[in-house]
C-alpha cells in the first residue's frame, strides 16, 4: 500500500479523520510517542493494527478520547478515584484501566474485560480524534519490539507501506509512553511508569501500589496484569547492559569491549568519551525529563551505527520521571545490570 504523508494543518487533520472514519490506519503524533490509530469501534480496522505492527494478539490497545468529558459516555459509570485522576491529569500522559463497555470490541482489549483509556494533550491528536468522530484505539506506532517512535521519521522508518497515512506533528515532548494505572481494583495499581509520575499519582490518590513487573523481570507462569510488560521491548538490535558504579570503572570495563556504544549523563561524557566507539548523552544526571525525551531516539540511533554492544547509565531510583527511564532501559536490557567498583 502507498502511505500518504500528511501535514498537521487543517487539510491534513481532516484527511486523517476521514481515513480513520472509514476504517483505515493512521500514524498520529501524541505528547508521549506516536500512535498507530484506528476506529476503536471497528473490529476489522483494529485487527489491521496488529498486522501492520506485527504485534502479538494478546496485547491490548489503549482507547484515545478527544476530551475528558468523553470518558463517561464511552464507559458508563466512572469511579470517584478515576474522576479525580482525570481532573488532575487529563488531557495528558495518563492511561486508566477501567471496565470495558460492550461498545468496544474484544479485539481492542485482547479479550480482557477491561480497557485502557487516555485523553492525550497533543493538540493534533485531539483534533484528529474529533475529526474522525470516534474514539481511536492506538498502540505506539513502532514495529513490534522496536523502540517507540518519538518523531515522524521513526514512524516512517517502521511503517512506510504498511499503513494508510502518517501525520507529521514534529517531535514528541514527553518521549516515553503514558503512565498506565489500573483503576479496577480496590487499590490503584501502577502498571507502567510514564509521563505522569508515581509521586503525582500518590499526591492525588494517596496509596498506589506498584506492579511487580515495573521493576523486575517476570517469572514464567506468573499472572501478567499489563500484557505488554511481558515482551522484550524498546530494544535496539545490539544487546543492552546497564552499568552501575563509579564512572572510571565504567570507562575501564567498556574499554575492553570491542565496537561498543554507551548512553550516559552529560556530566560523565568527558570521562567516557575515549572508551568506546560511540557515546550518546541523554541528559544531565538529575534531569530525568530530558532523559525521557531523548531516550528512544538514542536507542534508534545505536541501530544505525551497527555497534555490537550497548551500555547505559541510569538515574537513581525514585518516584519521579526516573522510574519510567529506568523501566524502559531495564526492559531494553532484559534486566541485565552489572555493578562495577565502588559507587
Ligand atoms: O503513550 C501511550 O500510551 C502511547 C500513545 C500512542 O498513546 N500508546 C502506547 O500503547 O504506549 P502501547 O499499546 O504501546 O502500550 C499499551 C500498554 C501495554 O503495555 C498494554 O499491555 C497495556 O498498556 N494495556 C492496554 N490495555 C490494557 C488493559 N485492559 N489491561 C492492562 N493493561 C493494558
Ligand atoms: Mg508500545
Amino acid at each position: 500500500m502507498k502511505t500518504e504523508y500528511l501535514r498537521n494543518d487543517a487539510a491534513g487533520i481532516s484527511r486523517a479523520g476521514e481515513i480513520l472514519h472509514h476504517g483505515g490506519l493512521v500514524g498520529i503524533p501524541t505528547e508521549t510517542v506516536y500512535g498507530l490509530a484506528a476506529n476503536a469501534f471497528d473490529a476489522e480496522a483494529v485487527k489491521n493494527i496488529f498486522v501492520a505492527k506485527g504485534r502479538p494478539q494478546d496485547n491490548p490497545l489503549i482507547v484515545h478520547i478527544a476530551s475528558p468529558e468523553d470518558l463517561e459516555p464511552l464507559v458508563g459509570q466512572v469511579s470517584e478515584a478515576a474522576k479525580k485522576l482525570a481532573d488532575a491529569f487529563w488531557p495528558g500522559p495518563l492511561t486508566m484501566i477501567v471496565p470495558k463497555p460492550d461498545s468496544i470490541p474484544n479485539e481492542v482489549s485482547a479479550g480482557l474485560s477491561t480497557i485502557g483509556v487516555r485523553c492525550p494533550s497533543h493538540p493534533d491528536a485531539r483534533a484528529i480524534i474529533r475529526a474522525s468522530g470516534v474514539p481511536l484505539a492506538a498502540p505506539s506506532a513502532n514495529r513490534s519490539g522496536r523502540p517507540s517512535p518519538t518523531d515522524f521519521d521513526h514512524v516512517r522508518e517502521d511503517l512506510d507501506g504498511r499503513v494508510d497515512a502518517i501525520l507529521d506533528g514534529g517531535v514528541c515532548t514527553v518521549g516515553v509512553e503514558s503512565t498506565v494505572i489500573d483503576m479496577t481494583e480496590e487499590l490503584p495499581v501502577l502498571l507502567r511508569p510514564g509521563g505522569i509520575t508515581l509521586r503525582q499519582l500518590r499526591d492525588v490518590l494517596g496509596e498506589v501500589e506498584v506492579d511487580e513487573a515495573v521493576t523486575r523481570a517476570l517469572t514464567p507462569g506468573r499472572r501478567v496484569r499489563a500484557p505488554g510488560m511481558k515482551y522484550r521491548h524498546y530494544a535496539p538490535k545490539a544487546p543492552v547492559t546497564i552499568l552501575d558504579g563509579d564512572v572510571l570503572a565504567v570507562a575501564e570495563y567498556v574499554g575492553r569491549i570491542p565496537n561498543a556504544a554507551i548512553l550516559c549523563f552529560a556530566e560523565e561524557a568527558e570521562a567516557l568519551r575515549g572508551c568506546c566507539k560511540h557515546l550518546e548523552v541523554y541528559g544531565g544526571k538529575a534531569d530525568a525529563e530530558a532523559m525521557a525525551h531523548a531516550l528512544f531516539a538514542a536507542l534508534r540511533k545505536f541501530d544505525t551505527l551497527a555497534v555490537d554492544a550497548i551500555f547505559a547509565r541510569v538515574p537513581n531510583a525514585g518516584d519521579g520521571m526516573e522510574l519510567a527511564v529506568i523501566n524502559r532501559l531495564e526492559k531494553a536490557a532484559g534486566f541485565e545490570r552489572v555493578t562495577l567498583g565502588g559507587e
